[in-house]
């Protein structure tokens, strides 16, 4: 393998200790912490492990973390209510709401009910529009492309003029990440193409990208010849492709894969993140990011 390998996890430590020590800091100076709830309809086992992680994340910080569980009848109205409740309540500087919501609830709604100011996902119209304009206007970016900037930047990947394709345009990681690097800004400047489902010749585009980010949820899309000689690959990709029982806990767990054909790829690419391992550990880490930034707005600090 040449390729450099950029490790979420290590990566993630050294911003977990940044936002530790900064939120101690706050507290000694004004005598209060970042609070965030978590806001939780229903049982999905996927969804109440990933909240669970943030709620853990959050208490390791030292953040004020309110777990709010809700059965999976609750009516779309009572969480619009309850939503209304945290909008306005002064401890709270960040609101998440794990998706997917149960059928009944209509996502969108739900979603733009909450107050843009504490909308530290990032997925609030407001927030995507200011995250569209750029440079001071953004507040909150959503969390994994926030992580996936972080993480070029981390690595010393030169960005300014650099050609970045982006495989993939949902709302949440394609079309967002190919917004921040078309910005004028540090980690960003880049010359960016955004391929998806429709486009002709996907290898050729490809095979032009200094750094290539793969969202397209499509395991082993990506194949070694489609990278650039040196390229950053940068693989959002987390797919399910099989269980296999861990050592560990003698526990039933996922076999996941990219969406990039990993070992060939290290013997082209000059960086490229691990799936799991790369940037799966830094997306909640960016929402922490995202709730201490919103308290340093709640003190006039920002
Ligand atoms: N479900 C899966 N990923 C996310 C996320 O980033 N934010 C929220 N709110 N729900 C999710």
């Amino acid at each position: 393998m040449s390729a450099t390998l950029i490790n979420g996890s290590v990566i993630r430590e050294e911003i977990l200790s940044e936002l530790r020590a900064e939120t101690e800091k706050l507290k000694a100076e004004y005598g209060k912490v970042p609070g965030l709830v978590t806001i939780l309809v229903g049982e999905n086992p996927a969804s109440m492990s990933y909240v669970t992680l943030k709620i853990k994340t959050a208490q390791s910080l030292g953040y004020n973390e309110v777990q709010d569980s809700r059965p999976p009848d609750m009516s779309e109205e009572d969480l619009l209510s309850l939503i209304d409740r945290y909008n306005k309540d002064d401890s709270i500087n960040g609101i998440l709401v794990q998706l997917p919501l149960p059928k009944h609830i209509d996502e969108k709604k739900v979603l733009n009910a909450i107050d843009p100011d504490k909308d530290v996902d990032g997925f609030h119209p407001v927030n995507v529009g200011r995250l569209m304009i750029g440079g001071d206007e953004v507040k909150f970016p959503p969390c994994t492309p926030a992580a996936i900037q972080e993480m070029i930047i981390r690595a010393g990947v030169e960005t300014k003029g650099a050609e970045v394709v982006v495989v993939g345009r949902s709302n949440i990681v394609g079309k967002p990440i190919a917004i921040m690097m078309m910005q004028k800004g540090p980690g960003a400047n880049a010359t960016v193409t955004v391929v998806h489902t429709g486009s002709k010749n996907l290898d050729a585009h490809c095979l032009r990208a200094d750094i290539l980010i793969v969202a397209a949820g499509v395991p082993g899309l990506v194949k070694p010849e489609w990278i650039k000689p040196g390229a950053c690959v940068i693989d959002v990709g987390v797919n399910r492709i099989g269980e296999k029982i861990s050592k560990k806990t003698g526990k039933t767990i996922a076999i996941l894969s990219g969406d990039v054909d990993f070992e060939p790829a290290c013997e082209r690419a000059g960086f490229i993140t691990p799936v799991p391992g790369g940037v799966g550990p830094m997306t909640i880490t960016m929402l922490m990011k995202n709730t201490l930034k919103s308290f340093k707005y709640s003190l006039g600090l920002l």
